[in-house]
């Protein structure tokens, strides 16, 4: 008899969750979804780590720099050009649009544990972040991957030699991208640290080294 249950249960509330238009339908069911911030510089190594926590820990990676090169190519998006300037800049798009490419993408998911991976960047990011998002979900902690300038310029040079296609893989790109890192992202670092979420990772280290590190953090949350 349970095993029918559990059979049939799945499947009721994956019909729910096909008919949720918002956050907060999605949560009526489910609760509240719980988010942890990764943060670093570019080439820090968030996305490998993250990859790896998926696979372990059965979270959803949502990348904000991926939510936005996607939308930057979707057919009839008007923010393609706006995108592409700020990307190749360095520099950060408005919150309006990033957020509610994350709450879009956390809205379609079936799971409640979401990685948002490259948010908050800017004071914009945050203060828009809390006004959308701050009441719908729980912030449960920051992953940050420190690393110096000279070993993620050369990790992204790197990629981008090996063909990742991004247009901001190269050196003046880089440059920009670690002016926009120390001045608008570090302050906001900062701003978790002082509330005690931030979990920092010498990320120097090997992917493996790294994530030994993070299991450990993971797991004790
Ligand atoms: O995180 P990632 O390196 O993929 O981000 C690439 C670029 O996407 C950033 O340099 C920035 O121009 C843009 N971005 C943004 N706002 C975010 C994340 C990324 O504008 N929160
Ligand atoms: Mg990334």
């Amino acid at each position: 008899m349970l095993g029918r249950l559990g059979r049939l249960v799945p499947a009721a509330v994956r019909s729910v969750q096909e008919s949720f238009h918002t956050l907060q339908a999605r949560t009526s069911v489910m609760g509240k979804p719980n988010v942890i911030f990764v943060l670093g510089g570019p080439g820090a190594g968030k996305g490998t780590q993250c990859a790896r926590i998926v696979e372990s820990f059965g979270y959803v990676h949502l990348s904000a720099g991926d939510l936005l090169r996607a939308e930057r190519i979707a057919p009839g998006s008007e923010f393609g050009e706006l995108i592409e300037h700020h990307i190749t800049n360095g520099t950060i798009v408005p919150v309006e649009i990033t957020c509610s490419l994350l709450e879009r993408a956390m809205t379609k998911s079936e799971k409640n544990d979401f990685l948002i991976d490259g948010f908050p960047r800017n004071e914009d990011n945050l203060t828009g972040w809390n006004k959308q998002m701050g009441e719908k979900v729980n912030v449960r902690r920051v992953l940050f991957f420190h690393c110096s300038q000279d070993i993620c310029t050369a990790r992204c040079l790197a990629r981008g030699a090996a063909g990742s296609g991004r247009t901001d893989d190269n050196e003046e790109s880089l440059r920009k991208r670690f002016v926009t890192y120390e001045t608008a992202t570090m302050p906001i670092i900062r701003h978790y640290e002082a509330m005690n979420l931030v979990s920092q990772i010498d990320a120097s280290r090997s992917p493996d080294e790294c994530y030994a590190e993070v299991e450990e953090i993971l797991n004790k949350l």
